[in-house]
Protein backbone atom coordinates (compact mmCIF):
# COMPACT_ATOMS: atom_id res chain seq x y z
CA UNK A 1 0.00 0.00 0.00
CA UNK A 2 1.75 3.42 -0.97
CA UNK A 3 0.91 6.05 0.81
CA UNK A 4 -0.74 8.74 -1.31
CA UNK A 5 1.26 12.01 -2.17
CA UNK A 6 3.95 10.71 0.29
CA UNK A 7 3.74 12.64 3.80
CA UNK A 8 2.14 15.99 2.22
CA UNK A 9 -0.87 17.25 4.04
CA UNK A 10 -4.00 17.57 2.65
CA UNK A 11 -6.57 20.32 3.50
CA UNK A 12 -9.67 19.55 5.22
CA UNK A 13 -12.43 20.74 6.98
CA UNK A 14 -12.00 20.15 10.92
CA UNK A 15 -13.93 19.92 13.74
CA UNK A 16 -13.13 19.60 17.33
CA UNK A 17 -16.15 20.44 19.29
CA UNK A 18 -20.11 20.59 18.58
CA UNK A 19 -21.31 24.05 17.79
CA UNK A 20 -22.66 26.13 15.13
CA UNK A 21 -20.86 24.83 11.76
CA UNK A 22 -19.87 28.39 11.08
CA UNK A 23 -18.50 28.86 14.33
CA UNK A 24 -16.84 25.05 14.83
CA UNK A 25 -15.52 24.09 11.21
CA UNK A 26 -11.93 25.10 10.28
CA UNK A 27 -9.99 24.32 6.95
CA UNK A 28 -7.12 23.06 7.92
CA UNK A 29 -4.03 21.42 6.66
CA UNK A 30 -4.17 17.77 8.14
CA UNK A 31 -2.37 14.43 7.53
CA UNK A 32 -3.86 12.41 4.62
CA UNK A 33 -5.85 9.23 6.17
CA UNK A 34 -4.30 6.09 6.80
CA UNK A 35 -6.75 3.13 4.60
CA UNK A 36 -7.32 0.07 6.19
CA UNK A 37 -6.91 -2.84 4.53
CA UNK A 38 -10.33 -3.27 3.58
CA UNK A 39 -10.49 0.47 2.39
CA UNK A 40 -9.72 2.60 -0.38
CA UNK A 41 -8.36 6.16 -0.14
CA UNK A 42 -10.16 8.33 -2.78
CA UNK A 43 -9.39 11.67 -4.08
CA UNK A 44 -12.51 13.71 -3.67
CA UNK A 45 -13.36 15.43 -6.31
CA UNK A 46 -16.78 16.56 -4.76
CA UNK A 47 -19.20 16.18 -1.83
CA UNK A 48 -22.41 17.21 -0.95
CA UNK A 49 -24.33 18.30 2.24
CA UNK A 50 -27.17 16.29 4.57
CA UNK A 51 -29.42 17.24 7.07
CA UNK A 52 -26.86 14.64 8.69
CA UNK A 53 -24.21 16.88 8.70
CA UNK A 54 -25.41 19.53 10.66
CA UNK A 55 -27.16 17.02 13.00
CA UNK A 56 -23.75 15.70 14.18
CA UNK A 57 -21.52 18.79 13.47
CA UNK A 58 -23.93 20.14 16.43
CA UNK A 59 -24.55 17.03 18.50
CA UNK A 60 -28.22 17.67 18.24
CA UNK A 61 -30.48 15.64 18.85
CA UNK A 62 -28.41 15.02 21.79
CA UNK A 63 -29.24 11.49 21.47
CA UNK A 64 -27.06 11.34 18.58
CA UNK A 65 -23.71 11.84 20.72
CA UNK A 66 -24.38 7.96 21.74
CA UNK A 67 -22.99 7.45 18.17
CA UNK A 68 -21.13 10.00 17.47
CA UNK A 69 -19.23 10.97 20.78
CA UNK A 70 -21.04 12.14 23.88
CA UNK A 71 -18.86 14.89 24.80
CA UNK A 72 -16.86 15.72 21.62
CA UNK A 73 -17.34 14.50 18.03
CA UNK A 74 -15.12 10.65 17.78
CA UNK A 75 -14.27 11.55 13.86
CA UNK A 76 -11.91 14.33 12.95
CA UNK A 77 -13.49 15.38 9.49
CA UNK A 78 -17.44 15.48 9.24
CA UNK A 79 -18.85 14.09 5.62
CA UNK A 80 -21.15 11.21 4.39
CA UNK A 81 -20.97 11.99 0.60
CA UNK A 82 -18.16 11.46 -2.16
CA UNK A 83 -17.28 11.08 -5.53
CA UNK A 84 -13.71 11.26 -6.36
CA UNK A 85 -10.53 8.95 -7.60
CA UNK A 86 -9.15 6.20 -6.27
CA UNK A 87 -5.83 7.01 -4.75
CA UNK A 88 -4.89 3.79 -3.19
CA UNK A 89 -6.50 0.60 -2.38
CA UNK A 90 -6.11 -1.22 0.87
CA UNK A 91 -4.36 -4.92 0.82
CA UNK A 92 -7.45 -6.72 0.93
CA UNK A 93 -9.46 -4.70 -1.93
CA UNK A 94 -10.00 -6.45 -5.09
CA UNK A 95 -12.58 -4.39 -7.95
CA UNK A 96 -11.04 -1.19 -7.65
CA UNK A 97 -7.69 0.78 -9.04
CA UNK A 98 -5.75 4.30 -9.13
CA UNK A 99 -7.44 6.55 -11.29
CA UNK A 100 -10.97 4.58 -11.22
CA UNK A 101 -14.39 7.46 -11.15
CA UNK A 102 -16.10 6.37 -8.07
CA UNK A 103 -18.99 7.35 -5.35
CA UNK A 104 -19.50 6.00 -2.10
CA UNK A 105 -20.55 7.41 1.35
CA UNK A 106 -18.40 7.16 4.85
CA UNK A 107 -21.73 7.55 7.15
CA UNK A 108 -21.44 6.24 10.51
CA UNK A 109 -17.91 4.82 9.63
CA UNK A 110 -15.76 7.80 10.23
CA UNK A 111 -17.60 10.26 7.94
CA UNK A 112 -14.46 12.44 6.71
CA UNK A 113 -15.88 13.30 3.20
CA UNK A 114 -14.95 17.04 3.94
CA UNK A 115 -11.46 16.73 2.96
CA UNK A 116 -9.27 16.29 -0.58
CA UNK A 117 -8.94 12.72 0.56
CA UNK A 118 -11.06 10.16 2.50
CA UNK A 119 -10.70 6.83 3.23
CA UNK A 120 -14.06 4.75 2.69
CA UNK A 121 -14.21 0.97 3.55
CA UNK A 122 -14.48 -0.61 0.16
CA UNK A 123 -18.06 -2.13 0.75
CA UNK A 124 -19.05 1.43 0.76
CA UNK A 125 -18.44 2.36 -2.67
CA UNK A 126 -19.02 2.10 -6.28
CA UNK A 127 -17.79 3.27 -9.74
CA UNK A 128 -19.18 6.42 -10.65
CA UNK A 129 -22.14 6.92 -13.21
CA UNK A 130 -20.48 7.46 -16.07
CA UNK A 131 -23.27 10.05 -17.44
CA UNK A 132 -22.72 11.73 -14.48
CA UNK A 133 -20.08 14.93 -13.37
CA UNK A 134 -18.65 14.38 -9.95
CA UNK A 135 -20.54 17.06 -8.25
CA UNK A 136 -23.42 15.63 -9.66
CA UNK A 137 -22.40 11.87 -8.48
CA UNK A 138 -21.96 13.38 -4.73
CA UNK A 139 -25.24 14.23 -4.26
CA UNK A 140 -26.24 10.52 -4.79
CA UNK A 141 -24.74 7.96 -2.16
CA UNK A 142 -26.75 9.28 0.87
CA UNK A 143 -29.64 10.97 -0.35
CA UNK A 144 -30.35 8.38 -2.93
CA UNK A 145 -29.56 5.12 -0.83
CA UNK A 146 -32.62 6.63 2.05
CA UNK A 147 -34.84 7.30 -0.85
CA UNK A 148 -34.12 3.41 -2.40
CA UNK A 149 -33.93 1.52 1.05
CA UNK A 150 -37.17 3.44 2.77
CA UNK A 151 -39.90 3.15 -0.67
CA UNK A 152 -38.14 -0.40 -1.71
CA UNK A 153 -37.19 -2.42 1.75
CA UNK A 154 -39.12 -0.91 4.14
CA UNK A 155 -42.12 0.73 2.28
CA UNK A 156 -42.77 -2.22 -0.31
CA UNK A 157 -43.31 0.23 -3.26
CA UNK A 158 -43.52 -1.72 -6.31
CA UNK A 159 -45.72 -1.94 -9.72
CA UNK A 160 -49.04 0.02 -9.09
CA UNK A 161 -48.37 0.78 -5.35
CA UNK A 162 -50.20 4.55 -4.19
CA UNK A 163 -47.32 6.00 -2.59
CA UNK A 164 -47.54 9.33 -0.75
CA UNK A 165 -43.83 10.84 -0.43
CA UNK A 166 -43.64 13.82 1.92
CA UNK A 167 -40.58 16.14 1.16
CA UNK A 168 -40.71 15.40 -2.28
CA UNK A 169 -39.04 18.47 -3.15
CA UNK A 170 -35.69 18.40 -0.70
CA UNK A 171 -32.59 16.13 -1.15
CA UNK A 172 -33.95 12.46 -0.27
CA UNK A 173 -37.41 13.22 -1.95
CA UNK A 174 -36.31 14.12 -5.39
CA UNK A 175 -34.54 10.77 -5.58
CA UNK A 176 -37.89 9.41 -3.97
CA UNK A 177 -40.20 10.45 -6.61
CA UNK A 178 -37.93 9.01 -9.58
CA UNK A 179 -37.27 6.03 -8.05
CA UNK A 180 -40.56 5.43 -7.11
CA UNK A 181 -42.27 6.67 -10.58
CA UNK A 182 -39.77 3.89 -12.57
CA UNK A 183 -40.73 1.00 -10.40
CA UNK A 184 -44.10 2.00 -11.71
CA UNK A 185 -45.95 3.54 -8.27
CA UNK A 186 -48.55 6.09 -8.47
CA UNK A 187 -46.58 8.95 -7.15
CA UNK A 188 -48.02 11.75 -5.13
CA UNK A 189 -45.49 14.22 -3.99
CA UNK A 190 -46.03 17.05 -0.96
CA UNK A 191 -44.03 19.76 -1.15
CA UNK A 192 -44.49 23.65 -0.58
CA UNK A 193 -45.74 26.36 -3.52
CA UNK A 194 -42.56 27.44 -4.76
CA UNK A 195 -41.49 23.42 -5.70
CA UNK A 196 -45.03 22.14 -7.19
CA UNK A 197 -43.58 22.57 -10.96
CA UNK A 198 -40.20 20.69 -9.66
CA UNK A 199 -41.74 17.71 -8.32
CA UNK A 200 -44.31 17.47 -10.97
CA UNK A 201 -41.41 17.89 -13.63
CA UNK A 202 -39.87 14.50 -11.55
CA UNK A 203 -42.67 12.36 -12.62
CA UNK A 204 -44.94 12.90 -9.83
CA UNK A 205 -48.97 11.99 -10.93
CA UNK A 206 -49.99 13.83 -7.95
CA UNK A 207 -48.64 17.42 -6.47
CA UNK A 208 -49.75 18.31 -2.89
CA UNK A 209 -49.05 22.07 -1.78
CA UNK A 210 -48.79 21.49 2.00
CA UNK A 211 -49.15 24.97 2.52
CA UNK A 212 -52.68 24.86 0.98
CA UNK A 213 -54.25 21.30 1.39
CA UNK A 214 -53.80 19.43 4.45
CA UNK A 215 -53.10 15.89 2.84
CA UNK A 216 -54.29 13.91 5.82
CA UNK A 217 -57.59 15.23 5.75
CA UNK A 218 -58.34 13.38 2.59
CA UNK A 219 -60.29 10.95 0.81
CA UNK A 220 -57.71 9.21 -0.82
CA UNK A 221 -55.90 6.00 0.92
CA UNK A 222 -52.50 5.17 -0.06
CA UNK A 223 -50.59 2.15 -0.07
CA UNK A 224 -47.52 3.52 1.32
CA UNK A 225 -46.40 6.60 3.11
CA UNK A 226 -43.02 7.33 2.72
CA UNK A 227 -42.02 10.84 4.92
CA UNK A 228 -38.74 12.33 4.75
CA UNK A 229 -39.52 15.91 5.95
CA UNK A 230 -42.69 17.68 7.66
CA UNK A 231 -43.95 17.15 11.00
CA UNK A 232 -47.32 15.01 11.04
CA UNK A 233 -47.70 12.00 13.87
CA UNK A 234 -48.14 8.66 12.59
CA UNK A 235 -51.64 9.35 14.06
CA UNK A 236 -52.29 11.84 11.49
CA UNK A 237 -50.88 9.33 8.79
CA UNK A 238 -53.20 6.50 10.11
CA UNK A 239 -56.06 8.66 8.62
CA UNK A 240 -54.72 7.96 4.70
CA UNK A 241 -53.16 4.97 5.08
CA UNK A 242 -55.04 1.67 3.60
CA UNK A 243 -55.78 -0.92 6.11
CA UNK A 244 -52.41 -3.06 5.29
CA UNK A 245 -50.63 0.26 4.40
CA UNK A 246 -46.79 0.90 5.48
CA UNK A 247 -46.09 4.27 6.91
CA UNK A 248 -42.33 4.71 6.90
CA UNK A 249 -40.94 7.52 8.88
CA UNK A 250 -37.04 8.88 7.64
CA UNK A 251 -37.16 12.12 9.08
CA UNK A 252 -38.73 15.47 9.32
CA UNK A 253 -38.40 18.50 11.72
CA UNK A 254 -38.29 18.61 15.53
CA UNK A 255 -37.57 21.46 18.11
CA UNK A 256 -36.81 18.38 20.88
CA UNK A 257 -33.02 18.91 20.92
CA UNK A 258 -32.85 15.67 23.62
CA UNK A 259 -34.83 12.91 21.54
CA UNK A 260 -35.55 15.28 18.17
CA UNK A 261 -37.92 13.36 15.92
CA UNK A 262 -36.64 9.80 18.34
CA UNK A 263 -40.22 10.36 20.10
CA UNK A 264 -42.26 10.02 17.30
CA UNK A 265 -40.69 7.73 15.51
CA UNK A 266 -40.60 5.13 19.13
CA UNK A 267 -44.43 6.21 19.22
CA UNK A 268 -45.04 5.31 15.55
CA UNK A 269 -43.65 1.89 16.33
CA UNK A 270 -45.41 1.34 19.13
CA UNK A 271 -48.33 2.20 17.78
CA UNK A 272 -47.94 -0.46 15.31
CA UNK A 273 -48.72 -3.05 17.73
CA UNK A 274 -52.33 -1.68 17.67
CA UNK A 275 -53.51 -0.95 14.18
CA UNK A 276 -54.12 -2.77 11.02
CA UNK A 277 -51.51 -0.61 9.10
CA UNK A 278 -47.52 -0.92 9.20
CA UNK A 279 -45.69 2.18 11.15
CA UNK A 280 -42.25 1.71 10.71
CA UNK A 281 -38.65 3.81 10.57
CA UNK A 282 -35.43 3.03 9.55
CA UNK A 283 -31.58 4.76 9.77
CA UNK A 284 -29.97 4.62 5.87
CA UNK A 285 -27.02 1.79 5.82
CA UNK A 286 -25.40 3.12 2.25
CA UNK A 287 -23.42 -0.05 0.69
CA UNK A 288 -21.85 -0.89 -2.60
CA UNK A 289 -24.77 -2.84 -4.07
CA UNK A 290 -27.42 -0.39 -3.50
CA UNK A 291 -24.68 2.55 -4.77
CA UNK A 292 -24.82 -0.59 -8.19
CA UNK A 293 -28.48 -0.28 -8.52
CA UNK A 294 -28.84 3.74 -8.39
CA UNK A 295 -26.05 3.78 -10.64
CA UNK A 296 -28.33 1.57 -13.54
CA UNK A 297 -31.30 3.63 -12.81
CA UNK A 298 -29.13 6.89 -13.50
CA UNK A 299 -27.15 5.51 -16.74
CA UNK A 300 -30.91 4.45 -17.69
CA UNK A 301 -32.07 8.34 -17.55
CA UNK A 302 -34.75 7.26 -15.00
CA UNK A 303 -33.05 8.68 -12.14
CA UNK A 304 -31.54 12.44 -12.67
CA UNK A 305 -29.70 14.47 -9.85
CA UNK A 306 -31.53 17.82 -9.15
CA UNK A 307 -29.02 20.13 -7.80
CA UNK A 308 -30.22 23.57 -5.77
CA UNK A 309 -26.94 25.13 -5.31
CA UNK A 310 -23.45 24.60 -5.90
CA UNK A 311 -20.37 25.91 -3.36
CA UNK A 312 -16.86 26.13 -3.39
CA UNK A 313 -14.63 23.81 -0.92
CA UNK A 314 -13.84 26.64 1.82
CA UNK A 315 -17.72 27.82 1.52
CA UNK A 316 -18.40 24.39 3.40
CA UNK A 317 -20.30 26.01 6.45
CA UNK A 318 -22.30 28.25 4.30
CA UNK A 319 -23.65 25.26 2.11
CA UNK A 320 -24.77 23.62 5.38
CA UNK A 321 -26.21 27.01 6.38
CA UNK A 322 -27.91 27.36 3.51
CA UNK A 323 -29.26 23.35 3.80
CA UNK A 324 -30.23 24.09 7.70
CA UNK A 325 -32.95 26.82 6.44
CA UNK A 326 -34.60 23.03 5.70
CA UNK A 327 -35.84 24.24 2.16
CA UNK A 328 -33.47 22.82 -0.14
CA UNK A 329 -34.78 22.23 -3.83
CA UNK A 330 -32.59 18.74 -4.63
CA UNK A 331 -29.06 18.40 -3.56
CA UNK A 332 -26.39 20.88 -2.50
CA UNK A 333 -23.21 20.20 -3.58
CA UNK A 334 -19.29 21.16 -2.79
CA UNK A 335 -16.91 21.40 -4.94
CA UNK A 336 -13.73 19.87 -3.57
CA UNK A 337 -11.16 19.68 -6.19
N1 LIG B 1 -33.57 7.83 8.29
C1 LIG B 1 -32.45 8.07 7.63
O1 LIG B 1 -31.54 7.22 7.57
C2 LIG B 1 -32.28 9.38 6.94
C3 LIG B 1 -31.35 9.53 5.90
C4 LIG B 1 -31.27 10.76 5.22
C5 LIG B 1 -32.07 11.82 5.64
N2 LIG B 1 -32.92 11.64 6.69
C6 LIG B 1 -33.77 12.73 7.16
O2 LIG B 1 -34.70 13.00 6.14
C7 LIG B 1 -35.04 14.37 6.18
C8 LIG B 1 -34.92 14.97 4.80
O3 LIG B 1 -33.59 14.85 4.31
P1 LIG B 1 -33.21 15.64 2.98
O4 LIG B 1 -31.80 15.32 2.67
O5 LIG B 1 -34.25 15.42 1.96
O6 LIG B 1 -33.31 17.14 3.54
P2 LIG B 1 -33.47 18.50 2.77
O7 LIG B 1 -32.95 18.38 1.39
O8 LIG B 1 -32.91 19.56 3.64
O9 LIG B 1 -35.06 18.70 2.70
C9 LIG B 1 -35.50 19.95 2.33
C10 LIG B 1 -36.91 19.79 1.78
O10 LIG B 1 -37.84 19.61 2.85
C11 LIG B 1 -39.07 20.15 2.40
N3 LIG B 1 -39.95 20.48 3.50
C12 LIG B 1 -39.69 21.33 4.51
N4 LIG B 1 -40.77 21.38 5.33
C13 LIG B 1 -41.70 20.54 4.78
C14 LIG B 1 -43.02 20.15 5.16
N5 LIG B 1 -43.60 20.63 6.26
N6 LIG B 1 -43.68 19.27 4.39
C15 LIG B 1 -43.11 18.77 3.27
N7 LIG B 1 -41.87 19.09 2.85
C16 LIG B 1 -41.18 19.97 3.61
C17 LIG B 1 -38.67 21.38 1.62
O11 LIG B 1 -39.65 21.62 0.63
P3 LIG B 1 -40.36 23.04 0.54
O12 LIG B 1 -39.25 24.06 0.38
O13 LIG B 1 -41.22 22.90 -0.67
O14 LIG B 1 -41.08 23.24 1.83
C18 LIG B 1 -37.33 21.02 1.01
O15 LIG B 1 -37.44 20.69 -0.36
C19 LIG B 1 -34.16 15.01 7.24
O16 LIG B 1 -34.90 15.09 8.45
C20 LIG B 1 -33.03 14.03 7.40
O17 LIG B 1 -32.44 14.08 8.68
C21 LIG B 1 -33.03 10.46 7.33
Amino acid sequence: MTHPKGEQPMKAIVQAEYGAPAEVLQLRDIDLPTPEADSVVVRVHATSVNPADWHVIRGVPHIARLQVGLRRPNYTVPGCDVAGQVESVGADVTGFRPGDEVFGSPFLRGFGAFAEYVSIPADRLAHKPANLSFEQAATVPLAASTALQGLRDHAGVDVGTSVLIVGAAGGVGTFAVQLAKQWGAEVTGVCGTGNVELVRSLGADHVIDYTRVDFTRGEHRYDAVFQVSGTHSASDYLRILAPDGTLVLAGGDSDNRWIGPMGRLLTARLMSSFVSQRLTSFTVAPNAEDLVVLREAIEAGAVNPVIDRSYLFDELPAAIGYLERGHARGKIVVAVK
